[in-house]
């Protein structure tokens, strides 16, 4: 009786969504700032289909991160829903692979060890998850590094390392927050076409947070726009560029157009942000 009790709990709704991977619907959210409350996540809602790229781009603050860390259960909404396959779920946790926005390697453990921390965390067999790592480093660009320590890595390297960790948890969901934030362009645009290259060969579903309207634009299919603190959605852009892509198409005239429109966006965002509106 327990268990059937406690699956309902979990379950809430079931709704006719089922195309849709992971729905957020109507999120809202509040800290506690200084005795007063701090509206962070003003009725934020948007979709992934399964097997898409969809990207969150807004402002310093606006609460990107929040909302990641409640579509991963590290935190409760005050109201609204995460779906996935259309089943609201209470208890999320470990339903997606999460990679934070500061994704620290542990310092004392060599790159295989912190790659593994979720099958370890998960009681699986080691062994087993070790030779999986092994055989994932040169696709992920780690090859020879296994035995390295994180302070023996370059910044690139220990981002692709991070990002071996999420994937290791082999959820087809992955959220990514600011993945290639800290690093130099020419490292940034190397890294975004290695993503797509593994992307297309696993085909996750991936919710992706960045600052930057290029990258958002060149990974995604989808970019949702928030305005700035609390957040609401400021518009949905379709990407319709082909795939799979190729830097070139960043020359392109569609291609400015789309990073125009994203630009346009977050601009009349700060301007009404100034307007107090
Ligand atoms: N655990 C917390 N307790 C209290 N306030 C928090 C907490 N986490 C975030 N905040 C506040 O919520 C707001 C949104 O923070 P969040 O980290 O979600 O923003 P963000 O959009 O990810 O910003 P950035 O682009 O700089 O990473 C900020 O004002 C922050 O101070
Ligand atoms: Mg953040």
């Amino acid at each position: 009786m327990l268990f059937v009790y406690d699956e309902l709990a979990e379950r809430d709704t079931v709704n006719d969504a089922a195309t849709c991977r992971v729905e957020i619907r109507n999120i809202h959210k509040a800290y506690r700032l200084n005795e007063q409350p701090l509206e962070v996540l003003a009725g934020v809602s948007l979709r992934a289909a399964e097997g898409t790229f969809v990207t969150v781009i807004g402002p310093s603050g606006c609460g990107k991160s929040t909302l990641f860390s409640i579509i991963t259960g590290l935190q409760q909404p005050d109201r609204g829903e995460i779906c996935f396959d259309g089943v609201a779920l209470r208890q999320r946790l470990g339903t997606v692979g999460y990679m934070p926005q500061r994704a620290l390697l542990l310092p004392w453990r060599r790159v295989l060890d912190n790659v593994i921390l979720g099958p370890e965390v998960h009681g699986e067999d080691l062994t087993a998850a070790r030779r999986e790592a092994q055989s994932l480093l040169p696709l992920f660009g780690l090859e020879g590094f296994a035995d390295s320590y994180p302070r023996e890595l370059s910044g690139g390297m220990r981002q692709r390392a991070a990002l071996l960790r999420t994937f290791l948890c082999r959820k087809d969901v992955m959220l990514l927050d600011e993945p290639f934030g800290a690093l130099d362009a020419i490292t940034r645009s190397t890294l975004q076409e290695w993503l797509l290259e593994v992307w297309q060969q696993f085909r996750h579903t991936i919710l992706f947070i960045t600052h930057d309207v290029e990258e958002a634009a060149f990974l995604s299919d989808k970019v949702y726009v928030l305005s700035a603190r609390p957040a609401q959605v400021r518009a949905e852009l379709a990407i319709p560029l082909p795939r799979p892509r190729q830097r070139e198409m960043t020359l392109t005239p569609e291609f400015a157009a789309l990073k125009q429109q994203l630009l346009q966006t977050l601009a009349e965002n700060e301007s009404a942000q100034v307007r107090g509106t």
